[in-house]
């Protein structure tokens, strides 16, 4: 079998490094000469653990190549297209100039039995449009969406909890297509549910508005428990055991960031207003600002330290959106700095893995290269990413490294009684102080 994949971003890179490691000959297409340069010699161009390893083995095995020349899809069984959804500059709605436009570029090289198979998070209707589209040129469509989390999305690809094919009504033919790709997935039980179009359009962006939704909930919860002196961990954990609830996504915090949930509740909201359904998803604006204002009241928090110790020096631990990822799109972390820098704080930062694309992203920002560089003349410490270094970081130590001995912990990740009985004053985010 020979697979393509268009775009070789976070989604394409993986994906077609999993299709050559199931044992087809399939080739990445990208525009981005550097990206795929970088991908020949088998270096993702992002951070992702077990990714490097899934490349070379493919590369050096000669069954995945990377190219900018669309035209070497031709002949392929199954095209994969993975490209970007962003958010549309000025708007909430998903900028679709991406998919158009491989979709544009696929048309002459499409033939009967090929079957294109999308995997970029789009609005409903997309797939039904796009279908229409490579409709003359003999090709089918499937919508096949992808779930796969950054940091684990080897794993997730590989074995993922469910594969949902999103196909025109009977079309046996684009399910069996599928199925003979992801045969060795299917055969360890993986279930696979089939539906029409929307409906897999839907599933996509509905489990995304539920995490976000589950995350923006807890954080609720926080900024009421902050009011009335309760703790939120201690909450999430009794809830959490109702299985109907489930303890998984209640972790309260800086809330969420990356490059699919925030701008993925937007883009529901905005395909929603426009399908006559906007009081239908308004929770979702809701879902949106609780999430963001986590980030305003981390920097107010900081902020009240620094004027209680009458200094303006911040070290900050973490600026990736979350732990295994060196992505910053959409950051609270960093958020969090650049609101600290506008309010005339000093921020020096260090981050395991996201030193250059943060730096990328606000040049203005020190980022050093250690937590003890970090943490050195701080006057108050902060962590905005649970990074598993920063979790097993021994509190003793780091109160020779500086003289700041009050940490807002913007993940609830800390051992609060560790840090305390080292001399830190522990400020959580949803939970009562710990000195
Ligand atoms: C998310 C979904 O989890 C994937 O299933 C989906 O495939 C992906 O988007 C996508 O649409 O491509 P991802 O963006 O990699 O995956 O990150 P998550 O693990 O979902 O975390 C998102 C954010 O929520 C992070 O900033 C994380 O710190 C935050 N979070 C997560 C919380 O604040 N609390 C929690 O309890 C869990």
């Amino acid at each position: 079998m020979r697979i393509a994949v268009i775009g070789c971003g976070y989604l394409g890179a993986v994906h077609a490094a999993a299709m050559a490691s199931l044992g087809y000959d399939t080739v990445g297409v990208d525009v981005d000469e550097a990206k795929v340069e970088r991908l020949r010699r088998g270096e993702p161009p992002f951070f992702e653990p077990g990714l490097p390893e899934l490349l070379r083995a493919g590369v050096d095995a000669g069954s995945l190549r990377f190219t900018t020349d669309v035209a070497e899809v031709a002949g392929s069984d199954v095209v994969f297209v993975a490209v970007g959804t962003p958010q549309l500059a000025g708007s909430d709605a998903a900028d679709l100039t991406f998919v158009d436009a491989a979709i544009e570029s696929l048309l002459p090289h499409l033939g009967e039995g090929t079957v294109v198979a999308g995997k970029s998070t789009v609005p409903v209707g997309t797939a039904q449009r796009l279908a229409d589209r490579i409709a003359p040129t003999g090709a089918r469509l499937a919508w096949n969406p992808e779930f796969l989390r950054e940091g684990f999305a080897v794993q997730d690809t590989l074995a993922p909890d469910r594969l949902v094919y999103g196909v025109a009504e009977g079309d046996g033919a684009a399910v069996a297509a599928l199925d003979a790709v992801y045969a060795t997935i299917l055969a360890r039980g993986t279930e696979r549910l089939v539906m029409r179009f929307a409906t897999a359009e839907l599933v996509k962006v509905s489990a995304n508005a539920f995490l976000a939704t589950k995350i923006s909930f807890i954080n609720a919860m926080a900024e009421i428990a902050e009011t009335v002196g309760a703790d939120v961990t201690q909450l999430a954990d009794a809830i959490g055991l109702d299985a109907r609830i489930g303890r998984r996504f209640l972790n309260a915090g800086l809330g969420f960031g990356g490059g699919c949930l925030p701008k993925d509740i937007r883009a529901f909201q905005a395909r929603a207003e426009e399908l006559g359904h906007g009081h239908t998803l308004g929770f979702l604006r809701e879902v949106d600002e609780i999430n963001l204002r986590r980030r305003d009241r981390m920097a107010q928090l900081v902020d009240a330290e620094l004027a209680r110790v009458g200094g303006d020096r911040v070290g900050m631990l973490g600026l990736a959106f979350k732990p295994n990822s060196d992505d910053v799109r959409d950051s609270p972390a960093l958020d969090v700095c650049r609101i600290l820098e506008q309010r005339g704080r000093v921020v020096r930062a260090y981050d395991p893995e996201a030193r250059e694309t943060a730096g990328r992203s606000m040049p203005s920002l020190d980022i050093v290269g250690s937590v003890e560089d970090a943490v050195r003349g701080a006057d108050v410490l902060a962590l905005g990413t649970e990074w598993q270094e920063f979790r097993e970081l021994d509190p003793v130590v780091v109160a020779t490294q500086t003289d700041a001995r009050v940490v807002v912990d913007g993940r609830n990740t800390l051992d609060a009684a560790r840090w305390a009985a080292a001399g830190f004053k522990v400020v959580g985010l949803g939970r009562p102080e710990v000195e």
